[in-house]
């Protein structure tokens, strides 16, 4: 069994690339190689954003064709998700300018946000999307993919 294997070890796994890539950022910042940085900037700021898009094109819309649950948890992920990509844009804005220590602090609040954001979807969301559309994982993983 791969680490995609199902939808919540798939979902998972993204998380855990996407905090890795933030990782990479950080240790460029630290590094002053603002080559560097910018380079990591763009694969987490992108990955991050495939990340959200995952799921609000194909993952969240599926769960709430599955369940009727069109009010519940998704809609907080999704205005969860707005506020991470309003942190995203900030911290877009201070890269081009070399402004690397606006990117760490509000870096800082995202990634607590996303800890928390995470944690419910990891322990809440995930598990009931698994029991509701685990059986259509095949199918469902082919649409994540074409993103
Ligand atoms: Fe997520």
């Amino acid at each position: 069994m791969g680490s995609d294997s199902t939808l919540i070890d798939y979902f998972i796994q993204d998380h855990r690339d996407c905090d890795e890539r933030w990782v990479e950022v950080e240790r460029a910042i630290e590094s002053g190689d603002s080559t560097a940085v910018r380079a990591s900037w763009e694969t987490f700021n992108r990955e991050q954003r495939h990340h959200l898009d995952k799921e609000e094109q194909v993952m969240f819309p599926a769960f709430e064709e599955a369940t009727g649950m069109t009010t519940g948890p998704t809609v907080v992920m999704r205005m969860e998700h707005g506020q991470m990509r309003g942190l995203l844009e900030q911290m877009e804005s201070a890269i081009p300018g070399g402004d690397f220590q606006t990117v760490l602090d509000l870096g800082d609040t995202l990634l607590m946000l996303v800890q928390q954001h995470n944690q419910k979807e990891e322990g809440m969301l995930y598990p009931m999307a698994n029991s509701a559309l685990g059986a259509d994982w095949g199918s469902l993983k082919e649409k994540i993919e074409k993103l």
